[in-house]
């Protein structure tokens, strides 16, 4: 099959979360099923020099637009980068300016890279290829399916959702501004509340839309984590399906991960500590192989349940445990973090930024990693953890809830325990959660037949990336069935 697949994000070209990392191996593992895939980016000024492009056409007359081809660094896939001076050539995050609000232009933003799309998606750049299927993936490619949707001989269109609270919401005069064609603006279009929904282009109009994991698929079904679209999921459910995400298991794999200082597997785990060593040294935390360490690496926001993570801070600074974190988001967040590490600089390290290999050695030290989500629709690092042996705190939902298996005592006996799990989203569940994680800890046999049940779990895309080819069989079919 022909894939065009469309993303805002791709690792390593340009990542701020799973969706980069997703983009950068989900076509990897479609090509090595001998499908011809290729990704279609915006070309923004970091993208462009982190991989090796040549100009291919020509968008504008002024030569401000155009196509740059090359590969996706480490693989033999292609990528097209929408290049844009203005849109794309800016320095810094690609959703965001310096003031953490989203750039203004947005909507012109992406709305172009839904044009090029479409463009590509008709044969109509002299590329010399047509997809029979276009994969979008959240509100930044939602103009695709909508487009696409009344162009005769179209492609099939699949739109997954990998996090439905971001849906890409505008004043009705960006609908006009970005000149759409007026009968989307309907409910029964890309009007939502009187506002351009850029999400329900892919919502409404994609021949399938998944999610990321079969928990969250029936989650956005009802009021608590559908914002505002449960209605129209729901009408939709005979549509939509949840696939889990897999992982990228080369770049993360202990046995051979080049960020950590020492090398390990399930059989060589006496190995491990070494990791914890270096991780407290780099952190600036005292050495002690006994002290039970927590971590929490991610974005900073509501989502992630870090407020619970703050307000057990004066219960867990009381206890013999080290907490690092990693992550970037809200100020408010993380200037409350920041005041707690200067209070506790030797128990807490507080890292706010980006940075890819403290997450790798994160994962190969710590003793307990935790993700208290609020709404999680896969959440990748719960399962690099269970990959590197660290032990996964996490609450029961989304693509948690389908990852990690509560060490109680059902789950124990049968070997098949990988992590703790909670249910409320209140400090306090974390906070039991955290004290059970800590007591596995210090139970040398029992936790290690929980790291060995992780580590021996498959989570690489084999099987999701095959149940990818399978919706896009269903969106081809339906998408025969809507034409005749
Ligand atoms: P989300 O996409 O909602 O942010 P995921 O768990 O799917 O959550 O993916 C997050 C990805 O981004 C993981 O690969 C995680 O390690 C990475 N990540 C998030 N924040 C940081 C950070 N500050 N430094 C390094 N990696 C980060
Ligand atoms: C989103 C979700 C996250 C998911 C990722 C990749 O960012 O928040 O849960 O793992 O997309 O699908």
């Amino acid at each position: 099959k022909k894939i065009l697949f469309v993303t805002s994000e791709a690792y390593p070209l340009i990542k701020t979360g799973g969706l980069a990392d997703v983009s950068g191996s989900l076509p990897i593992a479609l090509k090595a099923l001998g499908h011809d895939v290729r990704i279609l980016l915006p070309g923004y000024a970091s993208a462009v020099a982190a991989g090796r492009f040549e100009q291919v056409r020509s968008l504008s007359s002024d030569g401000e637009i155009a196509i740059l081809e090359g590969l996706l660094p480490g693989s033999d896939v292609p990528v097209w980068l929408l290049a844009h001076s203005d849109y794309f050539g800016r320095p810094g995050n690609p959703y965001l300016g310096p003031d953490g609000k989203p750039w203004a232009d947005n909507p012109e933003r992406y709305s172009l890279l839904c044009h090029v799309a479409v463009e590509i998606a008709m044969n109509r750049l002299g590329l010399q290829w047509k997809p029979d299927i276009v994969h979008c993936n959240d509100w930044q490619t939602g103009l695709v399916p909508a487009l696409l949707s009344d162009e005769p001989g179209r492609p099939a269109t699949v739109f997954t959702i990998h996090n439905l609270a971001y849906q890409g919401v505008f004043p009705y005069e960006t609908f006009v501004k970005l000149r759409l064609p007026r009968r989307f603006w309907s409910s029964h279009a890309l009007e939502f509340y009187n506002q351009l929904s850029f999400i329900k282009g892919g919502l409404v109009f994609a021949d399938r839309i998944n999610t990321v994991s079969p928990h969250y698929a029936e989650e956005i079904q009802t009021p608590e984590f559908g914002a505002g679209l449960e209605g129209l999921l729901r009408f939709r459910r005979d549509r939509l399906s949840g696939i889990l995400n897999g992982i990228d298991v080369e770049a993360w794999n202990p046995a051979t991960d080049p960020f950590i200082h020492t090398n390990y597997d399930i059989d060589s785990l006496e190995k491990r500590p070494a990791n914890k060593a270096a991780l407290q040294r780099a952190f600036g935390l005292a050495e002690d192989s006994g002290v039970v360490m927590l971590a929490l690496v991610g974005r900073l926001v509501q989502q992630k349940g870090i407020d619970l993570v703050i307000e057990i801070l004066p219960k867990v600074m009381q206890m013999p445990v080290q907490l690092v974190i990693v992550g970037s988001g809200e100020a408010r967040y993380e200037q409350i973090l920041l005041r707690w590490a200067r209070l506790y600089p030797d128990r807490l390290a507080v890292k706010l930024g980006y940075d890819e290999a403290a997450a790798h050695l994160i994962e190969a030290g710590t003793d307990l990693f935790l993700m208290p989500s609020r709404f999680e629709p896969c959440g990748l690092n719960q399962m690099y953890s269970q990959r590197y042996g660290a032990i996964p705190v996490v609450r029961h939902v989304g693509g948690l809830a389908d990852t990690v298996a509560d060490a109680n005592a059902t789950n124990l006996t049968l070997g098949r325990a990988t992590g703790i799990v909670f249910h409320e989203a209140v400090a306090d569940a974390l906070f039991e959660a955290v004290n059970r994680g800590i007591v596995l800890c210090q139970n040398g046999t029992l936790r290690e037949k929980v790291q060995k049940s992780g580590m021996s779990e498959d989570f690489s895309w084999r099987q999701s990336a095959q149940r990818y080819l399978e919706l896009y069989d269903l969106a081809l079919a339906d998408r025969l069935t809507a034409d005749s």
